[in-house]
């Protein structure tokens, strides 16, 4: 199985900071965000990855990373995203890398408290199609700036992405299973009303077809670049008790 970091987007939500580099390189705790995405694939069992970024600050990324030694990588890839199409725009610019294997997806601004290898395992042992992971999420506030599935007799019926009314208290995380069949979903996609091809709008193919399972994830779980104090949050839990622990 072959590991994707998503670290292009504009981080918006993150300016001024993100005005002078790219919102993954921001620190929580000791060091650099994507570091964190990097272990946790690591965690995972995935020593084979490519990382998408894009923007100005994309130079950085081969100065921290480099070939992946110091992470325990064996091979590690970067693509470049030529302006943020969204994130199943970036997913599409690592099929060659992934070619007939399965892949791991992480979205590089969300930090867990647990391991991930749990989910992988699980995929595995799928004939097909898709696994994503969910995280029990209070606020109808919150849920409003996430993608939020709508569940039924254990399954998941659909998800909704930033919805006004949230069908559930749970959120998708940016940790996401596909078998290569992802890669042709990708290419049926249209952009949405923001311009930019949804995730959502993949997973919610392996819905329609009946493919999709998930897990709930025990433990923390913080997208790092939704609002400056949802940085800050991320930043204290990990100071504080770590993330991707065993
Ligand atoms: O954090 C979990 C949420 O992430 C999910 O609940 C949502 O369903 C999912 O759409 C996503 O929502 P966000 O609004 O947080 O996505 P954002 O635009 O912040 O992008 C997330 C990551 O994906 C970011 O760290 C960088 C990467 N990305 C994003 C875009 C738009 C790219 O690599 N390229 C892109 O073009």
């Amino acid at each position: 199985m072959k590991g994707v970091l998503l670290a292009g987007g504009t981080g918006s939500r993150l300016y001024p900071l993100t005005r002078i580099t790219n919102k993954h390189l921001l620190p929580i705790n000791d060091r650099p965000m994507i570091s964190y995405g990097i272990e946790a694939l690591v965690k995972a069992g995935i020593s084979e990855i490519m990382v998408v970024t894009g923007g100005t600050h994309a130079g950085e990324f081969l100065r921290l990373l480099s070939n992946g030694d110091d992470h325990d990588v064996d091979l590690l890839c970067y693509a470049y995203q030529d302006r943020p199409g969204g994130i199943a725009e970036a997913l599409g610019l690592t099929e060659r890398f992934v070619g007939d294997d399965r892949v791991l997806v992480m979205l590089a601004d969300n930090i867990f408290g647990k391991t991930i290898k749990p989910t992988v395992e699980a995929f595995m042992e799928q004939p097909k199609g898709a696994r994503i992971v969910l995280s029990h999420v209070e606020e109808p506030s919150h849920l409003r700036h996430l993608g939020v599935p709508e569940l039924r007799d254990g399954k998941v019926v659909g998800i909704v992405e930033k919805p006004e009314n949230p069908p559930s208290s749970y959120c998708v995380t940016g940790a996401y299973c596909y078998d290569p069949t992802v890669y042709s979903v990708i290419s049926n996609l249209v952009p949405s009303g923001r311009g930019e091809l949804e995730i959502t709008d993949v997973n919610n193919y392996y819905v329609e077809a009946e493919m999709m399972e998930y897990d709930v994830l025990g433990g923390f779980w913080g997208d790092a670049g939704e609002s400056i104090d949802a940085y800050y949050e991320v930043n204290d839990h990990v100071r504080h008790h770590g993330a991707n622990l065993s």
